[in-house]
């Protein structure tokens, strides 16, 4: 399996935080707009270990964070006569396979788990000129994971899998130090015999009008809400709410052999 990416951190800051700074000249969009009108783009990244401890025979010995989805924040199954084709993203199929596996189903046709993304979530975000085609929506999916390289930001500020446990500040301060924003960040609760709750999905939001990042959470909102309407809709399936401060548990991958 190929590393993460590397290197894609040089010189990213000071363009984050030059983009963000021109997102808030651009206000905060029509109060009028309709009622389904997404206002961010989701980034999320999920960690396979922990994934892995809601299924069977899954990919837990990825070591890296790997592609959940990119979601807005609001609608679903925007275009249903809008059908997936794996013929359109032939030429990322390589970034694909190694940075938004199945994790879960590993043995399954993984196509099946693009098809998902996009009829739910791609053909509500095709409604910006930037991702309006599957092959736009994915390429800029993986553009977005490449850039943010969350893998190698956790490592600069010493955050690696443990069994000892970090506290989730070490996560927020360094994210939110890094980026400039603030991130969302998702656990498994503690299941019965464990002490702490698992982290198990890391959420970075983009603006929807240039894709730059800015705060997962709105000007004014609650930091983060266990009972958030998203997390309920988006996170449900694996169980995963929002972290509690205190303790938490970032788990190495089981290893097999190769
Ligand atoms: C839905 O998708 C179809 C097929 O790509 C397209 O022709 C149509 O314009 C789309 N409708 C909307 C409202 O975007
Ligand atoms: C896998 O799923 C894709 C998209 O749904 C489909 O086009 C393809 O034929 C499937 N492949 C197999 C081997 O079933
Ligand atoms: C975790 O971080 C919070 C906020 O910085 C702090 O109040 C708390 O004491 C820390 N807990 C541990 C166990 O280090
Ligand atoms: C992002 O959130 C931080 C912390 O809550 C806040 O200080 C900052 O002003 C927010 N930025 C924007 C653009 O809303």
């Amino acid at each position: 399996m190929a590393p993460p990416p590397r290197g894609a951190l040089r010189g990213w800051g000071p363009a984050l935080c030059w983009g963000l700074a021109l997102c808030c000249l651009c206000g905060a969009g029509p109060l009028w707009s309709g009622n389904h009108e997404w206002k961010k783009l989701i980034l999320t990244q999920h960690w396979p270990p922990t994934v892995c401890k809601e299924g069977n025979s899954c990919q837990d010995s990825l070591d890296y964070w790997t592609i959940h989805g990119l979601w807005p924040d609001k609608g679903e199954e925007c275009n249903r006569s809008w059908h997936f084709n794996l013929d359109e993203i032939k030429d990322l199929l390589r970034d694909m396979k190694i940075y938004w596996p199945d994790v879960l189903h590993p043995h399954s046709n993984r196509s099946q788990f693009w098809k998902h993304e996009w009829d739910k979530h791609g053909t509500c975000a095709a409604e910006v000129d930037a991702l309006n085609s599957e092959k736009k929506y994915f390429g800029k999916s993986l553009d977005l994971y490449k850039q943010v390289d969350l893998n190698s930001v956790l490592l600069k500020f010493g955050i690696k899998p443990s069994i000892n446990y970090y506290n989730i500040s070490d996560f927020k301060d360094a994210l939110t130090r890094f980026y400039g924003v603030v991130p969302k960040i998702q656990c498994l609760l503690p299941e019965k015999g464990e002490e702490v709750q698992t982290i198990g999905q890391i959420e970075l939001c983009f603006t929807k009008e240039d894709l730059h990042l800015r705060n997962c959470t709105e000007p004014g909102g609650q930091q983060s809400h266990k009972w958030d309407v998203w997390q309920a809709k988006g996170a449900a399936a694996q169980g995963m709410v929002v972290c509690d401060d205190g303790p938490i548990f970032y788990p190495p991958p089981t290893r097999t052999p190769h």
